[in-house]
């Protein structure tokens, strides 16, 4: 064996990388029982105000649902949250203490905000488990710490998210070959292993059988409570099933806020949606 195979076997995956042991988030200031602060944003595409004067707070812990009809700006808030939009003027905090408006996209993500888009983006040709192996090694160096060793934390950290995600019996299924509801399931499962304090979600039950939403449901609402989780969602029978307290977006702004039954009831909120 090669003296450079041999160091490779010796070296711990945790070793190389920094990031593979981030768990961290004391620095993210949440003493005042708030994770995320979205204060006077406005976003203008072309003269277009598709945010305009956004305010909005998210607890630490807990689980939000987010409606609001096409258009409403619900992706382009997660793009702004997430960095991937500037906008125009306002404020987004992480916590008291970490401007994101500051940080770069790779920064938020590395902050603890983990974001899923509608899409899977799954390795399809690799198993489960090896999703997940290199989700934990982040987009950086994932080939090059290919071959180190995984420590025993580490791989008990990846049988642990596999079974939050309902996937260990499918541990060694190539990606490729999961129904459309199980590859999102791993994706959330890529995500919760980087670890995020705040999960965003686009639209997780498109395209899911009403058995997979279930299933959906019940894996968000488990995420709640460690993680703070914002959902954004159409099908208002999910949304129900979820929901503890619900804000409406309307042209970029809140329009209501309440519990399902509250915003269903709001005045409002029914002409906004009558009048889609
Ligand atoms: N990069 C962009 N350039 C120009 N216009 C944009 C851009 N991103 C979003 N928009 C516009 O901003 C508005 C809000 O879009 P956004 O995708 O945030 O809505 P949404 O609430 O997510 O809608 P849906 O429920 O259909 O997903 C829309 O009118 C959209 O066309
Ligand atoms: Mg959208």
């Amino acid at each position: 064996m090669s003296a450079l195979n041999k160091f490779r076997e010796t070296m711990r995956r945790d070793q190389v990388f920094d990031i593979v042991n981030k768990q961290d988030y004391s620095e993210v200031d949440t003493s005042h029982g708030q994770i995320l602060y979205v204060e006077d944003v406005t976003v203008s595409f072309d003269g277009f105000k598709a945010i305009n004067e956004l305010n909005f707070y998210i607890e630490v812990g807990e689980l939000r649902c987010m409606i609001g009809p096409n258009g409403a700006g619900k992706t382009t808030m997660m793009d702004i949250i997430t960095g991937k939009t500037k906008p125009d003027k306002g404020s987004v905090w992480f916590g008291q203490n970490i401007n994101l408006l500051k940080m770069t996209e790779p920064e938020i993500a590395q902050a603890g905000v983990g974001r899923k888009f509608q899409k899977p983006t799954v390795f399809e040709h690799h198993n489960i488990f090896e999703n997940l192996e290199m989700a934990m090694a982040g987009n950086k160096g994932v080939w090059a710490t290919y071959r180190a060793k995984l420590s025993s934390e580490q791989h008990d950290r990846i049988m642990s998210v596999m079974d939050t995600i309902g996937l260990t019996d499918n541990s060694t299924q190539r990606a490729g070959a999961l129904s459309h509801g199980q590859k999102q399931w791993l994706e959330i499962g890529m995500l919760l292993m980087q670890n995020p304090r705040l999960l965003l979600v686009d639209e997780p039950v498109a395209g899911m059988t009403h058995q997979e939403m279930d299933k959906t449901g019940e894996l968000l609402t488990s995420l709640a409570g460690e993680h703070s989780v914002v959902v954004v969602e159409h099908d208002m029978d999910f949304v129900r099933s979820i929901a503890k307290k619900v804000s409406v977006l309307h042209q970029g702004s809140i329009l209501a806020e309440g519990t399902m039954d509250e915003v269903q009831n709001n005045q409002k909120v029914i002409e906004v949606y009558l009048g889609e």
